[in-house]
């Protein structure tokens, strides 16, 4: 008999032939997100569920799903949707996806960066209007990116990769973590490690890639947009609660910085009313790893995970809490 595995979310073709093949799968038949209730009945009984970040998995919920689960697979590499303290309590694994969007994520942080600072976004919109009279020396003029200074917060996998792209802009790259990071990586990009207070003062564009955590909750919020320049940008593809949203907004109508590039949000899908009127900012949902291929390796590396510990009895490959298994 196959394990039971409960999917909350349809998945691209590829990533869906696996899990069908391996699996006893259940998926949901919407095209949304389930309800609260939806996803307790959708649980219980099943030996895997395989959640997105949207899916909230907590106590109540492995409650529901039964003695049986032994893995929640989450397609996302951020887990701050997992209660992960209550899956080891009852010795359920839960697992993410490293690495795979990588890439495709810094790719849209620069993509985002570009965007806000060059006013792609409300010149395009004015070419399709059929606004276009001609040339004109201050149509649209923004700001340059190259040789300008990039302040990256949370230097792990992705903050890397978004210092790796800068690199051909021949920026001068900054970056802040819990502690500097290896030479060698600093070497290969150009970083400098500088404290909090620096980065914020000196750069041009901030880019969060930080995980969220309690310490990481509001990292940006006032006093961090204070000290801003009046000129920079503040760029979040990382999660929306990393920046008080309001406290965005505030700075922003004060003029304290130039703009703001942001793909999440701190109450997704709410936006800020007033952030969707302004020019200065581009605002996307949630897209950062949104490429097929990507979408498609996030799907694979959870069933990997899935396999790893449904068919084959093993610490999956992507454990978060590995004391289930010791
Ligand atoms: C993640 O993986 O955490 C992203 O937010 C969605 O790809």
């Amino acid at each position: 008999m196959k394990p039971k595995v409960f999917l909350t979310r349809r998945l691209p073709d590829g990533a869906m032939r696996v899990l069908e093949e391996k699996f006893d799968l259940t998926c949901n038949p919407h095209d949304r997100v389930l309800t609260r209730q939806e996803l307790l009945e959708g649980v219980r009984g099943m030996d895997g569920i395989l959640p997105l970040l949207t899916d909230r998995i907590d106590a109540e919920l492995l409650e529901a799903a039964g003695p049986q689960l032994k893995i929640v697979a989450n397609y996302a590499v951020g887990y701050n949707n997992i209660d992960l303290a209550a899956c080891t309590a009852r010795g359920v694994a839960a697992t993410n996806t490293p690495g795979v969007l990588t890439d495709t994520t810094a790719d849209l942080a620069m993509a985002l960066l570009l965007a806000v600072a060059r006013r792609l976004i409300p010149a395009e919109a004015f070419a399709r209007a059929g606004r276009y009279q001609g040339w004109a020396p201050l149509l649209f003029v923004g700001s340059d990116v190259h040789h300008k200074t990039l302040g990256i917060m949370g230097f792990g996998r992705i903050g890397f990769a978004m210092a790796q792209r800068a690199t051909g802009f021949q920026m001068r790259i900054l970056y802040h973590d819990s502690k500097p990071a290896d030479p060698e990586r600093e070497r290969m990009v150009g970083a400098t490690f500088v404290d909090k207070q620096t980065l914020l003062a000196e750069s041009d564009f901030v880019s969060l890639h930080v995980p969220l955590t309690p310490e990481t909750r509001h990292l940006i919020g006032e006093a961090e947009l204070k000290a801003m320049k009046p000129t920079a940008y503040l760029i979040n593809t990382s999660r929306g609660e990393v920046v008080d949203e309001k406290a965005l907004v505030r700075a922003l109508k004060a003029g304290e910085i130039a703009g703001a590039g942001l793909d999440v949000f701190e109450n997704e899908p709410e936006i800020e009313p007033e952030l969707k009127e302004m020019e200065n900012v581009v605002l996307l949902p949630h897209i950062a790893s949104a490429s097929i291929e990507t979408r498609t390796k996030m799907g694979l590396v959870a069933a990997d995970n899935l396999i790893a510990r449904l068919i084959e009895g093993r610490m999956p490959p992507n454990c978060l809490n590995p004391e289930v298994f010791s």
